[in-house]
């Protein structure tokens, strides 16, 4: 698998439109913008992407999950919701403004014991404590603005107990078909399995399922053995 096109870009005139600035890029990849972390959470995106609808499928009361991109929380907050008072919400974010952000939501909203808030480097989410522990990833209209899609996967597997999931939603307009097919590509070098298809997004979306080690020849030594929900 070549990682180069494991990595997803967004075309300059794109770019362009979206007001996105060199100081946006980081190898090659454009990062969404700080101040467009606001049109993010505006609750009349509801109407294209309901999270609650996109969520309710595999978000269960005291699942760990955890929301890497996560701006200023557009998925997070429901995702708080979802878990509930036993649940958490690890949320990562590599700019410091988005995470500003969301820290002020979840104090409105009262959800701010239920989300561990952090900011993460591009290529590093900051989690390995976490390894094995979590239930779910919601990876959404994130991976194509990371610097190697590979990588990124990895973590996620890494993260991931035995049997988690990665829910993955990338937007159309910013991502090809082919580039979509060449993360799915990459995440199953990582020891995924793709599930069938979410029916609720729609844009390109995928359901990933970190399968057994022994089925995937991993190294057992790698991963902890994380707390299982039963579902
Ligand atoms: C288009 S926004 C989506 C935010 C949120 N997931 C949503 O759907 O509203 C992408 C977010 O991912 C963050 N991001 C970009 N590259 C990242 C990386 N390598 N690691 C973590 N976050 C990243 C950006 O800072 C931005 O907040």
């Amino acid at each position: 698998m070549n990682r180069m096109h494991a990595n997803r870009r967004i075309e300059d005139d794109g770019a362009m439109t979206l007001g996105l600035t060199p100081s946006n890029r980081h190898r090659g990849a454009h990062v969404c913008p700080w101040w467009a972390g606001y049109l993010l959470v505006n609750p009349l995106r509801r109407l294209l992407e309901n999270p609650a609808r996109i969520l309710a499928p595999d978000v269960r009361e005291g699942m760990t999950v955890l929301d890497p991109g996560c701006g200023m929380g557009y998925f997070t907050l429901p995702l708080a919701r979802m878990v509930g008072p036993r649940g958490r919400v690890l949320a990562v974010d590599l700019q410091p403004r988005m995470i500003r952000g969301l820290e002020t939501r979840l104090r409105r909203a009262g959800l701010q014991d239920r989300v561990e808030a952090s900011v993460c480097d591009a290529d590093d989410l900051r989690l390995a404590s976490e390894a094995g522990s979590v239930d779910l990833i919601t990876a959404i209209h994130v991976i194509h603005e990371a610097p190697d899609a590979r990588t990124f996967l990895e973590q996620c597997r890494r993260l991931l107990r035995e049997g988690g999931k990665l829910l993955v939603l990338e937007p159309r307009g910013h991502v090809k078909k082919a580039g979509f097919d060449a993360v799915l590509g990459a995440a199953r070098d990582c020891g995924f399995k793709q599930l069938p298809r979410p029916e609720v997004h729609r844009g390109h979306a995928a359901q990933l399922l970190r399968a057994a080690e022994a089925a995937q020849g991993f190294e057992k030594s790698k991963i902890s053995t994380g707390r299982a929900i039963s579902r």
